[in-house]
């Protein structure tokens, strides 16, 4: 039985969904939060969305379009490769949020492109649309440059910045039904934060009511010190925006055109805004440079390990312990210290993996398996009740059930230019410090005496003893 994180960047969000109650501060979580985020406040915040839950949301989905900015350099990054594809928790940063259009039944997802457009786009899938920003101009130019597909288009507009991978998706579904519910031309996403340098700060008259979004760089005196910040999400009446897009004038130091400066033109038009705070401000972390990055891998690292610890797996100390996005691991399984578990891993019931294990991504394990220190698994089948306890490399290979490898196995799989798979079936038996040279197959019970080397292209039948360098098969009574 496995238990699988996916979609659900927050472990309170995911317990909502299911209809259990979230711990009401987890401790750990808030500790967490405090020492390695840092510039986020420690508080829930209460949401202005709340109470809007009687509308169905699946009602309004159906006329939700989505446009995900991507097409940004990064450059804080200082990269070759474009910053939306760098990966937290083993997958792709703009993946959190196409996952969150996906789920939130968005009709159709405009993808804004520009840096490095070919690499993005070979990670969307087919139901993606792209659309080129040919100059960095922006996010208001970003947005517009998606104007063509939305002429005969009168319904709502989301707009999600690839750079914002720990968004809740309740909290997005949240900002979508309140505007719908208070019939508003935008509805955003705010977070209050400890340190809100870096992002655009929410201004708000006298009636609390928003009159601007200010961006750093531009924000000065009382507004440097507003600790609300605009988290880049928005819910918009699509012919408005474009309207207010077609308004917006270059931002004269940045030399950009700003989608923030919509929510001033809207207010000067007279027109009805609102907004939703995030529940959990780490929410609204943007990953602009590699120490947000490793903020943003350390938080849903965190989420990742106690939905599993809240399904029953064992995690003796999440500190050292790391587990991908889309792993599936059973309940009453343990992992102990200093184990990697890598993207879409599936490990069964009842297993024991690691200290220093690491299981890495097209691997399959069933239940009652035990791998131990120092051993690799990559791209395998393993069956139930088989242990591969000290320093083995599993590559390429189907593991059948109850066997036995010996520390110290590997398979050696590659040649240089290929990689070739191994066979071992079910009750084989493997000594210590044997080589099967890839491909090769291992029969039924069979057995590999210690430090033998099966070599390239060979079949050990089932039940018979191979041993030696090279591995040779031998009689009952050569057994003796
Ligand atoms: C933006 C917001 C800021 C907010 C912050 C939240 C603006 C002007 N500012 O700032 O108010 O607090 O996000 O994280 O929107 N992009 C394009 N084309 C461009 C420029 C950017 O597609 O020409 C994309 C980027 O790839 C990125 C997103 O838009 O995914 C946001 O751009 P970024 O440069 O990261 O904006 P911030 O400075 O973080
Ligand atoms: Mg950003």
């Amino acid at each position: 039985m496995y238990h699988s994180l996916r979609l659900e960047p927050s472990v309170e969000g995911y317990a909502r969904v299911h209809g259990r109650e979230p711990d009401p501060e987890p401790f750990a979580l808030l500790r967490f939060r405090g020492v390695v985020h840092g510039g986020f406040k420690l508080r829930r915040c209460s949401s202005e969305g709340r109470g809007s839950s009687e509308v169905n949301p699946f009602k309004i989905m159906k006329e939700l379009r989505t446009i995900i900015l991507a097409a940004g350099k990064g450059t804080r990054m200082k990269s070759d490769i474009p910053k939306v594809l760098h990966a937290l928790c083993g997958k792709p940063m703009i993946q959190y949020v196409l996952d969150i259009a996906l789920a939130l039944g968005s009709l159709r997802t405009y993808v804004v492109l520009g840096h490095k457009s070919g690499m993005v786009k070979k990670i969307l899938g087919d139901k993606i649309v792209t659309v080129e920003q040919p100059k960095m101009l922006g996010t208001a130019d970003a947005v517009k440059r998606a104007e063509k597909y939305f002429r005969s288009y009168h319904g709502d507009i989301l707009i999600l910045c690839a750079d914002t991978p720990l968004l809740d998706k309740t909290t997005v579904k949240k900002i979508v039904q309140k505007h719908k519910k208070a019939k508003t031309v935008c509805t955003f996403l705010t977070a209050v934060v400890h340190n809100p340098k870096g992002y655009g700060r929410v201004i708000r008259g006298t009636n609390g009511n928003v009159v601007a979004i200010r961006e750093d760089k531009d924000a000065a005196g009382f507004e440097r010190d507003i600790a609300e910040i605009n988290v880049g999400v928005y819910c918009c009446q699509g012919k408005e925006l474009f309207k207010a897009l077609k308004e917006i004038k270059i931002n004269k130091k940045k030399k950009e055109f700003y989608l923030t400066d919509i929510i001033e033109y809207f207010f000067e038009k007279g027109l009805k805004m609102s907004t939703v705070e995030t529940e959990d401000p780490a929410e609204g972390l943007g990953v602009n440079t590699r120490e947000d990055l490793a903020a943003a891998e350390a938080i849903m690292r965190r989420k990742i390990l106690k939905y599993f610890m809240l399904e029953g797996v064992t995690i003796v100390d999440p500190s050292t312990t790391y587990v991908h996005a889309n792993a599936r691991i059973g309940y009453d399984t343990v992992i102990h210290p200093f184990s990697f578990i890598e993207a879409d891993v599936r490990i069964g019931s009842h297993c024991k993996i690691g200290p220093f294990a690491r299981i890495r991504s097209g691997t399959k394990i069933d239940d009652k398996v035990e791998i131990g220190n120092f051993t690799e698994v990559s791209r395998s089948k393993v069956g139930s009740g088989t242990f591969m306890k000290h320093f083995s490399y599993v590559g390429d290979s189907s593991v059948g059930e109850n066997v036995n490898i010996g520390a110290g196995m590997v398979t050696a799989n590659f040649d240089g230019r290929q990689k070739h798979p191994t066979k071992i079936a079910d009750g084989a038996f493997i000594g210590s410090g044997s080589i099967l040279v890839a491909p090769a197959k291992i029969g039924k019970k069979a057995v590999i005496g210690a430090g033998s080397v099966v070599l390239k292209g060979k079949t050990i039948p089932d039940g018979s003893v191979a041993v030696g360098v090279p591995a040779k098969i031998i009689s009952k009574k050569e057994r003796q």
